[in-house]
């Protein structure tokens, strides 16, 4: 297998592409950068948000019901604000407060506002419900992003199947079926936001559905349970047969959100980089065993204790190799953190990137900070270096982001990631959470 050699001199500028939506406020926050001056160990309490990949799908799913809803433990992340905003443009008038998201149900419109559609991939969860409420819905067709060409084509057939009829009309994915029915469906691959939008759009259909080869994070399992709790009938999440017997009608409730398990994985990565000991109060252990499993073959230690579960890292970090897999195996939203622990492990370790198709934009970075990455393909080789040093670099994605902050944690020097609109999208202040634990991070805003 040939590895092409990753070096400064294969780099181009901004090769991290740029956003092409621009407004005014969005042009002054696309200049946050934030500065990390690395080399201290962490030590401390993170306590660990709700999850970002379980909130969206389940805020969405608001377009269901035909109560008040009170959601909790709700992120404040830029992805987050966007669904309220489409959810309140769709009829769903949603209050955030904290981490209270308040839903008051109203008169619905199958149209999803193109232009705020376009910000966000996860957006194309509307249609399952739309459809499902209302017999149509107009959604922009999800584009492409850094990390793949991320279809929906799985999402399309499965609605086909329950009887939907679907155009494409100036960008538009248009859908429509008088009162979606129950069927056998099953997905050429576990795909997530495919498995999340027919669950939504079987909830209110004519007899029962099952899902066959579906998904089974966790986030999936959050949002059926959250269904349930609305009057939904749902069976087998978290496993790859899921059966969902159609209601008339759901009712709201009060639901929690789950921990976010990729938050508490990227701060255990975190510990793992610096050195030192943190605990994570809510983290959810049991969702995240392969990658605490990986963390622990590279020289890491974990402990539940009083205040929560506790991470430590002392001596040198060790080779490992990584498939990424559909849950339960390694996530590949974990992929770009732990490919900043390699950089550093004695020996030379391998990423196997199985779900998306260019996942690396983070090793062009990692290179600017002196990482031995060679790619071919899906497959990354990382030898590990003595140590990283600081650079300016730019943030391509959200777990690029991520990465890049790990990196910076260790390096020696300052490092400055420019472009941190992506990591916001996921992460809410996340120099908050590190400073307080010891880390030397701040933001910037750079003047136009
Ligand atoms: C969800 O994306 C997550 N996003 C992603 O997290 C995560 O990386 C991904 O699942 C995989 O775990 C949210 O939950 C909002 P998929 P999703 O459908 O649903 C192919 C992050 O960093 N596919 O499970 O879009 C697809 O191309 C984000 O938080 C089709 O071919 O992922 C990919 O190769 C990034 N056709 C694979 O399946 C389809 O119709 C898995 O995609 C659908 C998917």
């Amino acid at each position: 297998m040939e590895f092409c050699p990753l070096s400064v001199y294969s780099l181009t500028a901004g090769s991290s592409g740029s956003p092409t939506f621009l407004t005014t406020n969005f042009s002054r926050y696309i200049m946050d950068k934030l500065i990390i001056e690395g080399g201290r160990p962490l030590s401390g309490v993170i306590d660990v948000n709700g999850s970002k990949n379980a909130a969206l799908p389940i805020l969405l799913s608001s377009i269901l019901l035909e109560g008040p809803q009170d959601f909790f433990n709700v992120p404040n992340l830029r992805d987050i604000r966007t669904t309220l905003k489409l959810l309140g443009l769709l009829g769903c008038d949603c209050v955030q407060e904290g981490k209270r998201v308040h839903m008051e149900p109203g008169t619905l419109t199958p149209e999803a506002p193109y232009d705020l559609v376009r910000t966000m991939r996860a957006s194309v969860l509307c249609l399952g419900p739309l459809i499902a409420r209302l017999g149509r819905a107009t959604v922009a067709l999800p584009g492409g992003c850094a990390i793949g060409a991320r279809p929906v084509d799985q999402h399309l057939k499965g609605l086909e199947k329950m009887g939907a009829v679907f155009t494409l009309e100036g960008g538009n994915i248009i859908g429509r079926c008088e009162h979606l029915r129950g069927a056998q469906i099953t997905f050429d691959m576990p795909t997530v936001g495919g498995t999340e939008n027919l669950i939504m759009a079987a909830v209110l259909a004519d007899g029962t559905t099952q899902l066959n080869n579906a998904a089974r994070e966790p986030e999936i399992t959050d949002l059926a349970n959250f269904l349930n709790s609305c009057g939904a009938r749902i069976r087998g999440q978290g496993t790859s047969t899921i059966e969902i017997e159609g209601v008339t009608s759901l009712r709201g409730s009060t639901y929690s959100i789950m921990p976010d398990r990729i938050e508490a994985g990227t701060f255990l990565a975190c510990v793992g980089m610096t050195g030192g000991r943190i605990v994570l109060t809510h983290c959810p252990v049991e969702a995240l065993e392969s990658v605490i499993s990986v963390l622990e073959s590279m020289g890491m230690r974990f402990e539940h204790c009083e205040q929560g579960f506790a991470a430590s890292m002392s001596g040198p970090l060790k080779a490992t190799e990584i498939r990424t897999q559909p849950y339960p195996g390694f996530p590949t939203d974990m992929q770009a953190q732990v490919m900043a622990l390699m950089c550093l492990a004695q020996g030379v370790s391998i990423v196997d990137e199985r779900i998306f198709e260019n996942r690396f934009m983070h090793a062009l970075e990692l290179v600017r900070m002196g990482a031995d990455i060679q790619i071919n393909g899906h497959t990354a080789l990382v030898r590990g270096v003595d140590h990283l040093t600081g650079a300016p670099v730019m943030a391509s994605d959200l777990r690029a982001s991520a990465s890049l902050v790990l990196a910076g944690l260790a390096a020696r020097g300052e490092t400055q990631i420019r472009r941190i609109y992506h990591l916001d999208r996921g992460y809410e202040r996340i120099e908050d959470k590190l400073s307080a634990v010891g880390a030397r991070i701040r933001r910037e805003h750079e003047d136009d």
